[in-house]
């Protein structure tokens, strides 16, 4: 059965337009997420994973970071909205953010406002996108912090953001991101601040709500094994661009890029918050990027051609794409 569409990107480029230069943080990125599926976007500090997320959400520091080029389609039913073209404050832009897609950032903090409390931020979103009363938007609160494991919901929804542990205020961050239902929830590494007992919890959370809700999860990390507890299919990022996008068995048992296999051999084997280091060397600064591809300087297999011209994304195998010149032969597919 085809899967019904609901986000494509394509090309997308957003770059920030600073004192010293431009930064390309997202530089011709493009992949799909279907209805209800997890796709997974992963890869070192620095590599555009929240720029990317921040574009399809129009949540760019404007005018400094800015999407240059690309689309982002949108799926609602028959109807497809380019987010791209939207204004970030538009009311069709503000309709989508909150009713279509929600967010979860890796630091509670940043969502909650530590001087509401936690029922109050739960009724607002409510009260905003779904047009309920105080009364029943105040349901709704207790109602979903009950659905994200919160125990004591009608009490805890008249507590302030301090007075829950780390892991209680993320759930709680969850609880404020689904209030509206949405069909896209974009989890930008919303489990790296927390122990792994609280991370466990948290993504096994996720996965039930997403069986239950049937929402579509863009799940963002730099750490491949939670990429294989959640992920359907997996981007794999490196300066910018697309390196490797693949089925998430595909990434992890037949990866072909150089920078996608060091990921894998770097994978801890225990204690998962070490940062990636796939192979020596650091990422490129991105107001110089080396000439070719951008992995040259760090790849043990790197060519003449790597360190000239950059290679295309080819496709290696059924809907799994490399962008590196060791696999030329097979083609170039696109995206
Ligand atoms: N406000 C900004 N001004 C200038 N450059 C920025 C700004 N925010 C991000 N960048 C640059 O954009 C690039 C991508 O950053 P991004 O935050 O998307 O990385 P990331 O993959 O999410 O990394 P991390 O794993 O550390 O969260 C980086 O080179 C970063 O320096
Ligand atoms: S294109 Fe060349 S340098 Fe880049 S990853 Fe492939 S082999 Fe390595
Ligand atoms: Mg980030």
């Amino acid at each position: 059965m085809k899967k019904e569409m609901l986000l494509e990107v394509s090309n997308l480029k957003t770059h920030f337009f600073t004192d010293d230069g431009v930064v390309k943080a997202v530089d011709g990125v493009s992949f799909e997420i279907h209805k209800g599926e997890t796709l997974g976007v992963v890869g070192e500090s620095g590599c555009g994973k929240s720029i990317t997320a921040q574009s399809v959400m129009q949540l760019l520091p404007y005018p400094k970071g800015r999407v240059v080029e690309g689309s982002i389609l949108y799926h609602q039913g028959e109807n497809v909205i380019d987010i791209a073209a939207l204004k970030p404050a538009s009311r069709g832009m503000r309709r989508l953010r909150g009713n279509e897609i929600s967010m979860v950032f890796q630091e509670p903090m940043t969502s909650l406002n530590p001087v509401h409390t936690i029922g109050r931020q739960i009724m607002e979103v409510v009260i905003e996108h779904q047009n309920l009363d105080k009364k029943r938007a105040k349901e709704r609160a207790v109602e979903m912090l009950s659905h994200v494991g919160i125990s004591a919901p009608a009490q805890r929804v008249d507590e302030y953001p301090h007075q829950l542990s780390g892991g209680m205020r993320q759930r709680a961050v969850i609880a404020m991101g689904l209030a509206c239902d949405p069909n896209l929830l974009i989890a930008d590494e919303p489990t790296t601040a927390l122990d792994v007992t609280v991370e466990a919890q948290i993504l096994e959370l996720m996965n039930k709500l997403q069986d239950d809700l049937g929402m579509a999860i863009m799940f963002i990390t730099h750490d491949l094994g939670v990429i294989g507890e959640m992920a359907d299919r997996v981007v794999v990022m490196y300066s910018g661009k697309v390196v490797e996008y693949a089925e998430t068995d595909k990434i992890f048992y037949e990866a072909h890029h150089p920078y996608t296999q060091g990921l894998l051999k770097s994978r801890p084997a225990i204690g998962r918050h070490q940062r990636l280091v796939p192979v020596t060397g650091t990422v490129p600064n991105p107001l110089y990027l080396p000439k070719g591809c951008y992995f040259a300087p760090r790849c043990p297999h790197a060519m003449d051609i790597c360190r000239e011209t950059e290679p295309a994304m080819f496709a290696v195998g059924e809907k799994h794409w490399a962008k590196c010149w060791l696999h030329a032969e097979k083609g170039e597919g696109t995206a």
